[in-house]
């Protein structure tokens, strides 16, 4: 009998699902927080040569990767890597956008204390709604394992929670039955 390979096995494969869904060939997509790149590099195949991605990072590292595996892949036309926090959003996207992520936390293998805060996160989601096209969606993958984890997703999750629901849907994925601090999914739709 053929066997079936697992289905939920982590938020940030389960946001593939909806990535592969909504984004089109030619979309305008951020990542928000490109770490190693791995999400940059899925947008890329996702939209194309006919779509842009504007990825943002903190750390001169997460640039270097991200731009190696990109160059390996052969996705380097259509693509910004840019050296600043996400909190900045509006002052290096100047047009409408069909798709954000955000990964929150901090990058597997490289400092812990860089990481994602509330505040700019806050800013940074707030920034990027307002960029969403009709119809765009944002994903919020948020992790509470670690040093101000929690307090970050409360912020966001209260944030999310007030946005009024005839301009914005908020839907919330969750492992109900995972012990440990389950990661969390949000996905925004702006109406
Ligand atoms: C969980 S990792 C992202 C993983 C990444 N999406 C990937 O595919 O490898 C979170 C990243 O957010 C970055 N970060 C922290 N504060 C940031 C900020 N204010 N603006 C943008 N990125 C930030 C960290 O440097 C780290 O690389």
């Amino acid at each position: 009998m053929k066997k079936r390979a697992k289905f939920l096995t982590n938020v940030t494969d389960v946001n593939k699902i909806y990535m592969r869904n909504v984004i089109k060939d030619g979309d305008i997509v951020v990542d928000a927080t490109m770490g190693n790149g791995n999400d940059t590099k899925f947008l890329a195949e996702l939209v194309g040569q006919n779509g842009f991605i504007y990825a943002f990072d903190v750390q001169p590292q997460a640039l270097e990767e991200t731009s190696r595996l990109l160059e390996k892949s052969g996705f380097t036309e259509n693509v910004s890597l840019i050296l600043d926090g996400h909190e900045n959003i509006l002052k290096h996207v100047d047009r409408e956008v069909d798709f954000v992520i955000f990964n929150l936390g901090y990058l597997p293998r490289a400092d812990h204390n860089v990481k994602t805060r509330p505040e700019t996160t806050i800013k940074a989601v707030e920034g990027a709604l307002s960029l969403l096209k009709q119809n765009g969606i944002m994903s919020i993958a948020m992790y509470t394992g670690h040093d101000g984890g929690k307090e970050e997703r409360d912020m966001v999750y209260s944030y999310l929670e007030k946005l009024p629901q005839d301009e914005f849907s908020v839907m919330e994925n969750i492992f109900v039955n995972q012990v440990n601090n389950p990661p969390q999914l949000l996905i925004v739709e702006k109406i």
